[in-house]
């Protein structure tokens, strides 16, 4: 089936103000169109097992921690009620907070990043994204931003993990320069001034069609 709504994804470290963003970019888009955000792990079983990876409860590997990723994508994708090709198909746009950047970026640090990466993209039930926006912020003001916030830590967020998984991601973002829309944004201004900056990037997704 044609895909008629726009797929818009945020991505950033822990701590990056991803869901200040995703709010007032809904809000703006709400205006003129049917939005649906949603978020990876998702709500599912598996996400409940990756859940209890993140907090800490339970050990996995990078490897099994991308399987169990990719395996919650796939249901994120297709599942009929909510999944993101049910919204996309009706027109709906659908902007989700992390997708397989963060796979890449997160696990691509202790696993075999190519066959995350080719996993992913290889997978017929996973849609492409039409843009991905990255809020980069200096990994010391997320943790500090993380330290304010929060009683208990997940198993990235701290100063060390922060400063791998950011350079991580920019060479993620090098890698599939070619293939992918990946916009990278500055995060250290005001919300207001980021969020600008977020819907020029996004108005670009429109100006074909109109928003
Ligand atoms: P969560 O607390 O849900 O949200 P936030 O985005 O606000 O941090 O954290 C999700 C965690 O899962 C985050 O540390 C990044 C990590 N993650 C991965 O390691 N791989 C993935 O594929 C995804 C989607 C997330």
């Amino acid at each position: 089936m044609e895909r008629k709504g726009k797929f818009i994804v945020l991505e950033g470290l822990d701590g990056s103000g991803k869901g200040t963003q995703i709010t007032l970019l809904a809000q703006e888009l709400q205006k003129n169109r049917q939005v649906y955000c949603t978020a990876e792990p998702t709500s599912s079983s598996v996400g409940g097992l990756i859940r209890d990876a993140l907090g800490g409860f339970r050990n996995s590997s990078a490897s099994e921690l991308s399987a169990l990723f990719l395996a919650d994508r796939i249901f994120h994708n297709v599942n009929p009620q909510n999944g993101i090709r049910h919204f996309l198909n009706k027109g709906i746009d659908v902007i989700c907070d992390r997708y397989y950047y963060s796979s890449f970026a997160y696990q691509g640090v202790d696993a075999d990043l190519s066959w995350i990466i080719h996993m992913n993209l290889d997978c017929c039930e996973i849609e492409k994204p039409d843009l991905c926006v990255f809020l980069d912020l200096n990994p010391e003001i997320c943790e500090q931003r993380l330290c304010g916030g929060r009683m208990s830590r997940e198993i990235f967020e701290n100063l060390e993990s922060l400063k791998k998984i950011r350079r991580s991601f920019f060479d993620v973002f090098d890698i599939l320069s070619e293939s992918e829309n990946i916009k990278i944004i500055d995060a250290v201004y005001s919300a207001q001034e980021v969020h600008s900056a977020v819907m020029k990037a996004v108005s670009e997704l429109y100006d074909a069609d109109g928003m």
